[in-house]
This record gives C-alpha cells, sequence and structure tokens, in this order.
C-alpha cells in the first residue's frame, strides 16, 4: 500500500501522508495542504472528510456492519444488554462483575433529580416539545456540579466517572419526569431493584399504588432499542458532541448540543417523522403506493430509508424488526394498520429501481417508531427515546477529545462566494 499520495496542482506536486485505521480505511492526511499550496478541500455535508480518528465504532456502510470497540453488533444484541454496552462504549471494555456492580450502583445513586431541576421542568409550557426540554435541562445539570462542568478539560476529566453517570442516570429521569410535567402528572420516583429499562418505564407510567410492571419482552425491546443506539460513530449529534467539546466545554453541554442535532428529522428525528408518515398514508386512504411514487418525483422523502453511511440494510433495523414481533404478541397486538403499511413500504421501494439504485434500505427508525407507538410511549418522546439510548456514545466521543492532549479547536473553513468589498454609501 503506498504511504504517501500525490496531488498535483497546475505544475506543483505535493506530497501527502496516507493513515490507515485498524480495519484498513484509509485516508488522505491533507492537514497541511493550504499551508504548503493556499488551498483547501471542499466537502459540503462532509461525506468524505474524517474529523478525528476514533478507537470506539467501525461501521461499514457497504457490508452492513457495525461494531463497537470490535464487537458486532448482532452479538451485542443477543448476549449483552443496555447497561454492560454502555460501559463497553464509554470504557472500552465489557465490564467484569465487579466493575457493572460499581457502574449500576452509582447509576443508581445518580437516578434522582434534584429539586431545582424539577422545578426547571417545571417551568417549561406544557405543550412544549420534549426534546427542547432534554436539550435545556441536560445543560442546566453542570450548574448542579460546577466542579465537573468546569470547561476545563483537565479538572473535569478528574470527575468523569460521575460525570458519565451523572450523564446517563439523569437523561431518563428528566425524559420521564419532563412526560409526567407536561401531563400535570405526580411524578415517580426512581427504584434501585429495576432495571434502567424498566426503571424508564416506571419513572414514566406507574401511577400512586400502581406499578407499571412491563412484560419481559417489553423490557427487552426496550433494552434493545437503548443498545442499538448506544453508538455510531461521526453522525450529526455526535460531531457537534465533538466539535462543541473540542472548545473546552463541559460534557453537559456538549451532550445538549448533541441533543438539538439528535432533534432533526433527517437524524433522530426520523423516529417521529416515520410515524407521523405512516399515520399520514392511513389517514389518506393510501396502501403506500401513492406515498412512494410522491417520494420518487421529490414531493416526499421516505422517513426512515435511506442513510449517508449504510448503503446496505442497516444492520439495527435487521434486529428490531427481528425482537418487533415478540413484543406485539406479548402485548396482544395481532393487527396494526399502520405496521402492515410499514410492510408494504419496505417491500415495494426494495423492489423498485429508485430506491435500489440509490441503495436506499431502511434505517433504523423505521421499525423502531412502531415498537415505541406499541408501547405507548407518546410520538412526541421518540426522538427523545433516541436520546437516552446515545448518551453513553456521547460521553465516550466527549472523553475521546477531553482526554486528547492533541486535540485542536474544530473549526472548518469555507469557500467565500459573497459580494466583493464594496463602499457604504
Ligand atoms: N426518500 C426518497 N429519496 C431519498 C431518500 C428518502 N428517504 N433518501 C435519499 N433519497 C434520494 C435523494 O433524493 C438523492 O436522490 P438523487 O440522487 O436523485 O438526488 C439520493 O437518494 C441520495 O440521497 P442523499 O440526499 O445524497 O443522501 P444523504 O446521505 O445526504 O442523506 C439521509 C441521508 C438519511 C439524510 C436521507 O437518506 C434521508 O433524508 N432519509 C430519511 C430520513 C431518515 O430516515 N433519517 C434517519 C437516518 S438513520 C438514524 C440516524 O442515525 O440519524
Amino acid at each position: 500500500m503506498p504511504k504517501t499520495a500525490t496531488l498535483k496542482i497546475d505544475t506543483e506536486e505535493l506530497e501527502l501522508p496516507i493513515i490507515v485505521g485498524t480495519e484498513d480505511e484509509k485516508a488522505i492526511d491533507v492537514r497541511t495542504l493550504r499551508s504548503k499550496t493556499g488551498y483547501i478541500t471542499y466537502d459540503e455535508g462532509f461525506g468524505n472528510t474524517g474529523s478525528c480518528q476514533s478507537e470506539i465504532t467501525y461501521i461499514d456502510g457497504e457490508a452492513g456492519i457495525l461494531r463497537y470497540r470490535g464487537y458486532p453488533i448482532e452479538q451485542l444484541a443477543e448476549k449483552s444488554n443496555f447497561i454492560d454496552v454502555s460501559y463497553l462504549v464509554i470504557y472500552g471494555e465489557l465490564p467484569t462483575a465487579e466493575q457493572r456492580e460499581a457502574f449500576t450502583a452509582r447509576l443508581t445513586r445518580e437516578a434522582s433529580l434534584t429539586d431545582g431541576m424539577v422545578r426547571l421542568l417545571e417551568g417549561f409550557p406544557a405543550k412544549i416539545h420534549p426534546m427542547s426540554v432534554l436539550s435545556a435541562s441536560i445543560n442546566a445539570l453542570g450548574a448542579y456540579y460546577p466542579h465537573i462542568a468546569s470547561n476545563n478539560h483537565k479538572r473535569d476529566l478528574e470527575h468523569f466517572d460521575d460525570a458519565a453517570a451523572i450523564a446517563m442516570a439523569k437523561v431518563r429521569t428528566i425524559a420521564a419526569h419532563s412526560y409526567r410535567v407536561a401531563r400535570g402528572l405526580p411524578l415517580n420516583q426512581p427504584k434501585p431493584e429495576y432495571g434502567y429499562a424498566e426503571n424508564f418505564l416506571h419513572l414514566m407510567f406507574s401511577e400512586p399504588g400502581q406499578d407499571y410492571v412491563p412484560t419481559p419482552e417489553v423490557a427487552h425491546a426496550i433494552n434493545l432499542f437503548l443498545l442499538l443506539h448506544a453508538e455510531h460513530e461521526q453522525n450529526c449529534s455526535t460531531s457537534t458532541v465533538r466539535m462543541v467539546a473540542s472548545a473546552g466545554a463541559n460534557l453537559f453541554a456538549s451532550a445538549s448540543a448533541g441533543v438539538c442535532a439528535l432533534w432533526g428529522p433527517l437524524h433522530g428525528g426520523a423516529n417521529q417523522a416515520v410515524l407521523e408518515m405512516l399515520n399520514a398514508i392511513h389517514d389518506a386512504g393510501d396502501d403506500g403506493s401513492k406515498f412512494l411514487e410522491a417520494a420518487k418525483n421529490g414531493k416526499a422523502r421516505l422517513m426512515g430509508f435511506g442513510h449517508r453511511v449504510y448503503k446496505n440494510y442497516d444492520p439495527r433495523a435487521k434486529i428490531i424488526k427481528g425482537s418487533f414481533d415478540k413484543a406485539l404478541e406479548s402485548l396482544g397486538i395481532t393487527d396494526d394498520p399502520l405496521l402492515d403499511i410499514a410492510r408494504n413500504l419496505e417491500a415495494t421501494a426494495l423492489s423498485d429501481d429508485y430506491f435500489i439504485s440509490r441503495k436506499l434500505y431502511p434505517n433504523v427508525d423505521f421499525y423502531s417508531g412502531l415498537i415505541m407507538n406499541a408501547l405507548k410511549i407518546p410520538v412526541d418522546m421518540f426522538t427523545v427515546m433516541f436520546a437516552i439510548g446515545r448518551m453513553p456514545g456521547w460521553v465516550a466521543q466527549w472523553h475521546e477529545v477531553a482526554s486528547n492532549p492533541k486535540a485542536r479547536i474544530n473549526r472548518p473553513r469555507q469557500i467565500y462566494v459573497g459580494p466583493t468589498p464594496r463602499d457604504v454609501s
């Protein structure tokens, strides 16, 4: 394999180093390009730009491969759970029994919110989107832990274990409390005897004197949903987290920015958009065929389909789809018109040249919204669920930036195409 690439601009030639990752991913290192030639690279949307070197997640989009710290997502989904996978993503290895116990104990300790945080949640208007509440509240967490949120990476890292546990434990409680506050319902307190997913359902749905106890299949489906969303390398929200962290910002500020990016319908907001799309198709009396024609003509977008990186079936979508039937069965749901439409859309799109030629396959959001809908999670909470799942990934990525002594502030350049100098008359 060549060690350098040669770039020829006019008569000048420049040797640029080649970087190879552990999975043989190759990159041309252009860091000296501008200082040596005056040129920059132009890559709107960053489809060809490696923004960092990372040890956390490997994706081969053409082959439909996703691995956290080297472990295939399929094996983790089958043999592990969200807590162990979070530990793996954050600390690099699956936990030993002792490490699991200590990690779980930290999460349990940090599960409740202070009165001040509850008052903050109560201050938002009831009709506000919960992703807005979530981003504001996660940023506000820093105010309660100034020693962890000092915006001095060296100091913040001294308390990293606490910060990671606070972010993971409290994102779930903030999410569930915001749901109940918006509906004027009394708040539930986390219970140490429940697992992470069960606790979330308890916080959301338990009523005074009657705990919500999910079927094992439902608890498994939520656990799996969270596990599959735990990390996904340099997507829009994670790149945002790293961007904010690169300026020296603390974990809570960085993760809060990640929540904002995730909210967008082309990213994490797609799970909400999928359900809204299916409902609209259903209300219009369509079986999906007319909608697909509109998508092909550029008049609509088939939400839950396509991906910047996966040019094959998203491996997470395959796993989610597999667990779906069991969860529905355990809930006694045998007939779901939205599911019929989703299946029809998928089957038709996968045999249609428009989608085949553009390598558009179902992504993780295509079926996840249907699962959450079946679990009676309101549609505007779907992306919040994604954020709860993604927290370990953001924590791990923030740590990579904060602990890298060579990290530089992220600062892309641009090609200016505005007016040339002119005078104010
Ligand atoms: N429906 C119809 N056409 C599509 C779709 C879609 N969902 N996605 C891409 N295309 C077309 C696009 O119009 C373009 O066509 P043409 O070549 O004729 O101009 C071609 O496919 C290539 O698309 P692109 O816009 O270059 O793709 P991108 O990499 O910029 O965007 C995407 C990726 C995920 C934003 C896009 O596929 C999309 O909008 N999908 C729907 C939203 C969605 O499901 N997002 C969740 C992504 S997975 C969860 C996550 O990690 O965020």
